[in-house]
């Protein structure tokens, strides 16, 4: 696959927004980018200073902080909307069902859920008002379609399947303003996130359920979100690819 750093005929590079750009898949999506000369901003709970592109300080889950964060990226691209935006910023809490609170509940899917809402709607808004359309990239999981015995999180898996529903509904609302949703779902992937490599005996079990018999990289997951952000996926909407080794056919 090659995905052109620019839109055919274009003059600027690409606009991308990744958000969770300071760690995983945002960061290894942001890298990709960049490395293909996109114009890459990155939103993250903590910005990270040795980044080789801007990083603002914004809390996904806060409405006030996500608006704030979209105006200092449009102040950095002159005004102009992205031409895409990637959200990778998400949480995932280990935590049994009978155990799982209000709190609990709150924090998980009021991060993963209303997260994706809230930069959505605030990347929807410019792109709309920008009038050249656009494309969102929100990140599910294997969580949304599989349970997990291991070590589950009734709480993550839920707010996964939030972000699915989510991507269909916005590509119907949004497509005939040009904006393309889409939705990336991986299986385990080798990231800060993933707790289950520090434990041998659930990591082999996790292997097992793995056709690939191996957990993913940040880099081949960001390429997928990287094709979604590009042209060269102009006529894909409302769709979630997933990225997991062949776990979800398993
Ligand atoms: N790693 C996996 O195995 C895996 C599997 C399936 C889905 N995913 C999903 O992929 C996405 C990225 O995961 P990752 O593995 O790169 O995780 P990660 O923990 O490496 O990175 C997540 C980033 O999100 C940022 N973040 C957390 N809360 C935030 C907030 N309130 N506002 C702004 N930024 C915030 C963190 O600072 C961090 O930089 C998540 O949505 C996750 O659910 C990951």
């Amino acid at each position: 696959m090659s995905v052109t750093p620019t839109d055919p005929g274009a003059r600027a590079p690409r606009r991308l927004l990744v958000t969770g750009a300071g760690s995983g898949i945002g960061r290894a999506t942001a890298e990709l980018a960049r490395g293909l000369g996109w114009s890459v901003v990155g939103l993250d709970l903590r910005p990270a200073e040795d980044a080789p592109y801007p990083v603002l300080a914004c809390d996904v889950s806060d409405e006030r902080s996500v608006q704030a964060a979209f105006d200092g990226a449009a102040r950095l691209w002159e005004g102009r909307a992205p031409d895409a935006v990637v959200h990778c910023a998400g949480v995932y809490r280990f935590r049994a069902a009978t155990s799982t609170g209000a709190a609990d509940w709150d924090s998980v899917v009021g991060l993963n859920a209303r997260g994706s809402m809230l930069v959505a709607a605030a990347a929807a808004r410019q792109m709309i008002a920008g009038g050249a359309g656009g494309s969102i990239t929100l990140l599910s999981s294997i969580a949304a379609v599989r349970g997990d015995a291991g070590e589950p999180s009734a709480a993550y898996s839920a707010s996964k399947g939030a972000v699915e529903a989510l991507t269909r509904q916005l590509a119907v609302e949004w497509g005939p303003d040009g904006i393309r949703c889409n939705a990336v779902a991986p299986g385990v992937i080798d990231t800060p996130m993933t707790t289950v490599s520090g434990n041998p005996e659930a990591f082999a079990q996790v292997l097992q359920r793995i056709p690939a018999r191996r957990l993913g990289s940040a880099e081949e997951v960001a390429r997928v979100c990287v094709f979604l952000a590009s042209e060269e996926s102009s006529y894909v909407s409302g769709v979630v690819v997933a990225v997991d080794g062949g776990q979800g056919a398993a």
